[in-house]
């Protein structure tokens, strides 16, 4: 039996894109499987003058694809109100205020609250201080807890300040800061897969691993996103959030316990091992690129909203290195661009090849031996795979790599809880697992901004990759470089 979680859900943002392709299905998921049933209210604000039956039938016709039941989705779209709102106006918060205490009184929602702030980042700081400070915040038993979206700041100074503007209104405890890659299936598998077996957990570290790779691969270019997309570039976008949090689940201690307390404790020990680059270390560790035209497809710099001499980078490549016992020697490569072969998310454990081979002799015909390689599918594909040497059944004796692997039928991938689901709902239960803590967010700033430093002074020469590609040449040079290269590449 689900538990049901009773809450208000003050929403900022209720009319924006992110609320109504993703919030508001993932909402009504919860509503079906009845972790949200009768003892909640969402009011929705925004500048737009809605009143409560305009908002209900956005809603309704933003989660229409989701279910064919209309009896459901209209109970569900009864328990949402809406307030116009404009953030900087203090008097609204007292009609926010009295609409909140009404609903709390009509739902009997014990005074739990939770504060959902999806708009421009510009807004995020105010809001927090004017809801404590136009007394927004319940007293009592009830919780009071703050999500945020992403951008979480632009750069440790700005992320900064505005963690300090939020901690005036909430605790650490209370904020939670998303990031959908951690409401992923397969990136809260890392975990399991990590701890829950010994062939792996064993072999973890810098004695067994050549390499780490983790790429996040995109299909699609900027889309209509211009306007917020060419003032952060892929290193802010991808790497500073999604891809740090991968790479800490994947470098971290075990946790004492499976809870988000120690799991963060040791989430940001491992960030805080990772070597922070100095201007020559930054220049030769980290590549860029921007993607071409090809055929109708126009270069990034001909997109609408994109400067004709914009330098941001739709693509970026690395080389991370923990300064720690664990991975000390171990670099973890890590990838991610838009425009690129296809739309994937994989992670690639590289462990070291026997360090004899006896199979070798020299009439024996056998390949040399392959490294095992771990690959982790996160998406699209839900599974993962493990290479492994073998004799191959031909007479004589041959080895082989064969691979092993489970991938999820496409049946239960499809029934997955989708992140947003997961994320609401760990916020209703207050578990902040799966959530980014301000010291993660700090350290993974700092490692960033010293390559932005550098990228900063230094003029790219864009457009550098085709669409369609894996990227600019650069970065398969990179591991080149490290006498390694790529466990996926394209045509393989
Ligand atoms: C977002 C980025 O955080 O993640 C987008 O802002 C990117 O630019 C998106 O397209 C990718 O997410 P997903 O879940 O589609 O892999």
């Amino acid at each position: 039996m689900p538990t049901e979680r009773r809450s208000l859900i003050m929403l900022f943002g209720a009319t924006g894109d992110l609320a109504t392709r993703k919030l508001y299905p993932a909402m009504l998921k919860l509503f079906e499987k009845g972790n949200i049933r009768d003892h909640f209210a969402v009011i929705g604000t925004s500048r737009y003058k809605f009143d409560d039956e305009k908002y209900r039938e956005m809603v309704m016709k933003s989660v229409s694809k989701e279910s064919t039941n209309k009896k459901q989705i209209a109970d569900f779209a009864s328990h949402f109100y809406f307030v116009t709102h404009d953030v900087t106006d203090l008097e609204h918060y007292s009609v926010l205020r009295d609409k909140a205490n009404e609903l709390d009184k009509k739902y009997e929602l014990n005074g739990n609250r939770v504060f959902y702030i999806s708009m421009a980042p510009n807004f995020f700081g105010t809001v927090a201080k004017n809801l404590k400070a136009q007394h927004l915040l319940s007293e009592g038993n009830g919780f009071n807890r703050l999500v945020i979206e992403k951008p979480f700041g632009r750069d440790f100074e700005s992320a900064k300040q505005l963690n300090d503007d939020l901690s005036n209104a909430f605790d650490e405890d209370q904020i939670f800061r998303i990031d959908h890659y951690l409401g992923k299936e397969m990136i809260q598998n890392i975990e399991a897969i990590r701890f829950g077996n010994t062939i792996f957990e064993a072999l973890w570290n810098n004695r067994y691993i050549d390499n780490i790779q983790v790429t996040l691969a995109e299909k699609l270019g900027v889309e209509e996103r211009a306007g917020y997309y060419d003032n952060s570039g892929a290193l802010r976008d991808m790497v500073q959030n999604h891809i740090m949090q991968i790479v800490s689940l994947l470098a971290m201690e075990q946790p004492v316990a499976f809870k988000d307390t120690d799991i963060r404790a040791e989430k940001v020990k491992a960030l805080r091992s990772l070597r922070v680059y100095n201007v020559a270390e930054a220049s030769s560790n980290f590549v860029r690129g921007q993607y071409a035209a090809v055929g109708n497809d126009k270069e990034y710099r001909e997109e609408d909203g994109v400067p004709k001499d914009s330098n941001t980078e739709t693509f970026v490549a690395g080389k991370l290195m923990f300064d720690n016992y664990r991975w000390s020697g171990t670099p973890f490569y890590i990838r991610t661009g838009k425009k690129l072969a296809d739309k994937f998310t994989r992670v690639d454990v590289v462990f070291k090849k026997p360090l004899v081979d006896i199979f070798a002799f020299p009439q024996s015909g056998s390949t040399p031996l392959n490294a095992n390689v771990l690959t982790i599918f996160i998406e699209p594909n839900q599974g993962f795979s493990l290479m492994v040497n073998a004799k191959n059944s031909e007479q004589g004796f041959h080895t082989e790599p064969v691979q092993l692997q489970f991938l999820e039928d496409s049946k239960r991938t499809k029934e997955t809880p989708q992140p947003y689901e997961r994320l609401i709902h760990d916020v209703l239960k207050g578990d902040g697992t799966n959530f980014a803590s301000w010291p993660e967010v700090a350290s993974a700033w700092k490692f960033v901004d010293q390559i932005r430093r550098v990228w900063d002074i230094q003029q790219p020469m864009f457009p550098n990759y085709i669409p369609g590609s894996m990227g600019p040449v650069s970065a398969d040079e990179l591991l080149a470089r490290d006498h390694r290269e790529w466990v996926y590449k394209l045509n393989k």
